[in-house]
């Protein structure tokens, strides 16, 4: 089977850092309180960045990164709750200055915060039916903008940030995929631009309790297909939301916390550019290597789920 395989990857971040004690001069809150609840510490928030120029930023470097001609893209990807514009849309900004061929397909995706994990999938069908060798594929936010920052329930949780992978196929190498989804309007709710409250509205613990019970139902069906297990996984890097729900899933199967990579507490819940700014850490930190194995996995609004099992 042609696998799929991350050629590189970028990140970028907007220049603001917001601390808890930020926080909680804003809302009734506090550092203690956040950092226990979820494990963030600080995020990154847009003053002036617009999500189109972190995406752009994010996949300027991992082009850079991978010395790939953007001529031999055969599809950009940007998974976005927080896109600029409806239209056009930030892949097709992308297009514009990242001077990207013209006959090829750019577009955003609405998948939550599992937006990364689908659109990989996506740029894996681009992919076999091309003949250019590279997708790229984008997650890329800027949910201040969608933030009620009179809500101490939600405002802590979220930052702005991009993560971008240059991805191709590879004959006979690891990869498998599942997704999925179930509609659900109470669990988390953003009505959106337009609207009076085009704010993030979230019941909490119900998403926590839909977290615990989808990213260990992912790994499973990701082990099955494939025939591994637990202890066949170099690294899981999980969407960032909470670093309790990490914390649960990993006490829950019995695996080494250190193998579930976190970094929440440096960006809070970037949505679906959480997991490839963390892949993009991981790689420039030296922590994957050539034929580890890599199970991303990530949840989110809709609601949705999905994980990527893949050899770096
Ligand atoms: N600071 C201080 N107190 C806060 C607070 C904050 N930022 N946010 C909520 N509280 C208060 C609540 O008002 C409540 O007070 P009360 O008991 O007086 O009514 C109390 O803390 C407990 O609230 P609760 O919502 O039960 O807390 P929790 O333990 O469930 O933690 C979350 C809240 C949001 C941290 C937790 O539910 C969570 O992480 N859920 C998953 C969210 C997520 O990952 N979303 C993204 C998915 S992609």
């Amino acid at each position: 089977m042609k696998g799929l395989k991350i050629v590189s990857t970028g990140r970028a971040l907007p220049a603001k850092v917001v601390t808890n004690d930020d926080m909680s001069k804003l809302v009734e809150t506090s550092d203690e309180w956040i950092a226990t609840r979820t494990g963030i510490r600080t995020r990154h928030f847009c003053e002036g960045e617009k999500q189109s120029d972190l995406a752009e930023q994010a996949a300027r470097r991992a082009l850079e990164h991978g010395k790939i001609d953007p001529k031999d893209l055969c599809a950009c990807i940007v998974a976005t709750v927080t896109p600029d514009h409806s239209a056009p849309t930030s892949a097709c900004l992308l297009q514009q200055r990242l001077g990207l061929p013209e006959d090829i397909p750019c577009f955003d995706m609405n998948v939550g915060c599992t937006g990364f994990i689908y659109a990989l999938q996506v740029a894996r069908g681009f992919l076999l039916q091309s003949g250019r060798p590279h997708a790229l594929v984008i997650g890329a936010e800027s949910l201040s903008r969608i933030t009620d920052f009179t809500d101490r329930g939600t405002c802590v949780l979220f930052g702005d940030g991009a993560g971008a992978a240059v991805v191709k196929l590879e004959e006979d190498s690891l990869y498998a995929c599942t997704l999925g989804a179930r509609g659900d309007a109470e669990a988390i709710f953003i009505e959106g631009p337009g609207s009076e409250r085009p704010y993030i509205h979230m019941d909490g613990q119900k998403v926590f309790r839909f977290a615990v019970e989808a990213v260990p139902h992912c790994i499973h069906v990701l082990l099955e297909e494939t025939g591994l297990s637990l202890e066949d996984i170099d690294w899981f890097v999980p969407h960032q939301a909470n670093k309790r729900i990490i914390d649960h899933v990993a006490k829950k199967l019995k695996v080494p916390n250190e193998k579930f990579y976190q970094n929440m507490m440096h960006y809070g819940n970037t949505s679906a550019a959480s997991i490839p700014i963390a892949l993009d850490e991981m790689a420039e930190q030296g922590l994957l290597k050539q034929g580890q194995k890599i199970l991303c996995v990530g949840f989110g609004a809709g609601l949705t789920w999905g994980g990527a099992l893949l050899e770096w």
